[in-house]
This record gives C-alpha cells, sequence and structure tokens, in this order.
C-alpha cells in the first residue's frame, strides 16, 4: 500500500514539531516547507527527525524544502505558516499579516495537492480558514480548522489537575470560535461519565472555564517569545491521525457553517466527524438558550474578523 503523503507549511515552532510527532506516529511521509528566506531551515530541520528514526525506530520518510516541488500529491496539507502571537497582542492583530500569508500558501499548496485535505492552524484560526477555502476552492469538508482540540484539552487539563484524576477520565467540549468568546460547554463536560456540575462548586468550575478562555495566553506570557506549540502541535496530530486512519472520530473543529446551529456562511468550532472525506459529518446538538446565545456570540467575534479581512 503507498504510504499516505503529508506536507506541514512553515518549520516554525508549531509546524516542526508537528513533525516530529506525524515521524514518530509512522501515519505517512512528511515534506515540511518554509520560505526561501529560511534556506536550509526545514531541510536541517527535517534531515534532524529522519535521524530520530533509527534511535526512535521509524520509518517515516522526512524532507525539507523551500519550495512545493516535493509537496505535490499530499493527501494533507497542514498550514502552520503565520507570524505567532506576542505578549500583549491579540490573535486579531495578526489578521492582515497572516491573511496574505495564509493566502499565497495556500495557492501553492492547492495546486500542487489538488485532491488533498487542508487543516489551517494560523491565527486568527477561523478567519484564516476562510481564507484558506476561497482561495482553494475547495469543498468546504476538505477545510478543516484547529482549535477546539486544543481548548478542550486544555480543559481537560485543568479538570483533570482539580479534581486529582487522570486525565483518560475526562470528556470535555468547547465550541466556537478560537479566541476569547469560545465556548466551553460544562454540560458536556463528564469525569468518568459524571457530569462535572456534580463534582465540582460552579465557582471552581467558572475558574476553569476562565482560565481554558485564556488558555494561549497564559502560555504566551509565560514564553514571551512566542505561543504555545507541545500541544497544538499534538492536537493536530490527532486530526491528522483521525483523517488517515478513518477513524471516524468525533472532535470539535472549526468547520464551514450553511445554517447548522443557526450560524451561515463562517467557520465556527462544532463537534464534527473526522474521516477519510475531511468532515464526514457536523453534528447538531441540541443546546439550551444560553448555550446558543453564547455560540451566536462568538459567532458574531468571528463575523467582525472575516468581514476585516483583506479582499
Ligand atoms: P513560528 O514563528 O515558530 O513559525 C511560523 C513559521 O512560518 C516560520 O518558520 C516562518 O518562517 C513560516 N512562514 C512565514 N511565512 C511563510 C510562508 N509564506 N510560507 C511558508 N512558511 C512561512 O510560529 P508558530 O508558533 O509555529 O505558530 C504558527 C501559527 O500558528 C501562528 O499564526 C500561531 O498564532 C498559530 N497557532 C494557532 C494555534 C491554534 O490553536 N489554531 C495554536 C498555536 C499556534
Ligand atoms: C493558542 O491558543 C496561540 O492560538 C494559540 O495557544
Amino acid at each position: 500500500m503507498a504510504r499516505k503523503k503529508i506536507t506541514v507549511v512553515g518549520a516554525g515552532n508549531v509546524g516542526a514539531t508537528l513533525v516530529q510527532r506525524l515521524a514518530e506516529m509512522e501515519v505517512g511521509d512528511i515534506v515540511v516547507v518554509d520560505i526561501p528566506e529560511m534556506e536550509g531551515m526545514p531541510a536541517g530541520k527535517a534531515l534532524d527527525i529522519l535521524e530520530s528514526g533509527p534511535v526512535y525506530g521509524y520509518d517515516s520518510k522526512v524532507v525539507g524544502a523551500t519550495d512545493y516541488e516535493p509537496t505535490a500529491g499530499s493527501d494533507i496539507v497542514v498550514i502552520t505558516a503565520g507570524l505567532p502571537r506576542k505578549p500583549g497582542m491579540s490573535r486579531d492583530d495578526l489578521l492582515k499579516t497572516n491573511a496574505n500569508i495564509v493566502k499565497s500558501v495556500t495557492l501553492e499548496a492547492a495546486r500542487k495537492s489538488p485532491n488533498s485535505i487542508l487543516i489551517i492552524v494560523s491565527n486568527p484560526l477561523d478567519a484564516m480558514c476562510q481564507v484558506a477555502l476561497k482561495t482553494s476552492g475547495f469543498p468546504k469538508h476538505r477545510v478543516i480548522g484547529m482549535a477546539g482540540v486544543l481548548d478542550s484539552a486544555r480543559m481537560k487539563t485543568f479538570l483533570a489537575e482539580a479534581l486529582n484524576v487522570s486525565v483518560d477520565n475526562v470528556q470535555t467540549l468547547v465550541l466556537g470560535g478560537h479566541g476569547d468568546t469560545m465556548v466551553p460547554m460544562t454540560r458536556f463536560c463528564t469525569v468518568a461519565g459524571v457530569p462535572v456540575g456534580e463534582l465540582l462548586p460552579q465557582d471552581k468550575l467558572d475558574a476553569i472555564i476562565q482560565r481554558t478562555r485564556d488558555g494561549g495566553a497564559e502560555i504566551v506570557k509565560l514564553l514571551k517569545t512566542g505561543s504555545a506549540y507541545y500541544a497544538p502541535s499534538a492536537s493536530v496530530a490527532e486530526m491528522v491521525e483521525a483523517i488517515l486512519k478513518d477513524k471516524k472520530k468525533i472532535m470539535p473543529c472549526a468547520a464551514y457553517l450553511e445554517g447548522e446551529y443557526g450560524i451561515e456562511g463562517i467557520f465556527v468550532g462544532v463537534p464534527v466527524k473526522l474521516g477519510a472525506r475531511g468532515i464526514e459529518q457536523i453534528l447538531q446538538l441540541n443546546l439550551t438558550v444560553n448555550e446558543r446565545v453564547a455560540l451566536q456570540k462568538s459567532s458574531s467575534a468571528v463575523k467582525e474578523l472575516c468581514a476585516a479581512l483583506p479582499a
């Protein structure tokens, strides 16, 4: 059976860490691309990761490049190219710069891999998905944003810590845009099947919800020179695996909505089923009035960003 091929655009913190994770998982061969000004950097990181294979015991091939020729025929293209958030900078400050970057890399990558599935990571996430969808001309099920998996993982971490239980016992769901208005859905959060509302008092839950919303900023503040990349790359790797192994795995991802949850024409984080065709289903949960209002508020914030995108 032919090996799967994954392209990672952007060999920075998220991109390079993702390449390492994917190589270790042996889900396919990997090409990592960065800009010509970074000549040697993607090739150097790729070679370094390739040379870890004999120690770690994987046979994944890893190649670095500053052009798109080696990316041709990829099954998945992950876009991590762009500037990360610096202290004091909101995700939204990144809008225009990253929109131009995402537009140019999507054009190149989509031309070389017209049948690929795009996973977008660059921020502001939901707006960058919109740019990738429009630029690639791909059907909506083949353009997917990574955010909900990360935000839900952060919430799982905080809940497991608060209850002193394994993270394996914790289920969480964070929907909406990847920004300050994201919607941690506590009604759908459980620990070994028990609703978290029965395990933690409301003030503790509220603090966890707020820490989840601020999860990206908390890391930026600590790192000072960039943003998170270990948990983000782990989250993308889980999505890549679900697609390449056709796992039909349900996870929260940014998906282009056409009426689902009463939202039209933008990307917002919702529960989706990921499989070989990309987004194979958008799950429609029955939301309470308050949950629906929170999701609408979050989608309005995404809409505002999209309206500010360069033409
Ligand atoms: P980084 O600065 O370490 O790496 C970005 C890389 O992109 C650099 O190597 C840069 O040379 C490259 N790049 C810039 N323009 C490019 C182009 N036209 N073609 C190819 N490569 C290009 O940044 P990091 O930490 O890897 O973050 C990358 C992006 O992912 C940022 O926008 C960040 O905000 C976003 N992010 C999103 C998350 C999410 O949950 N969706 C989580 C973490 C990061
Ligand atoms: C995060 O949530 C920066 O969006 C990125 O860590």
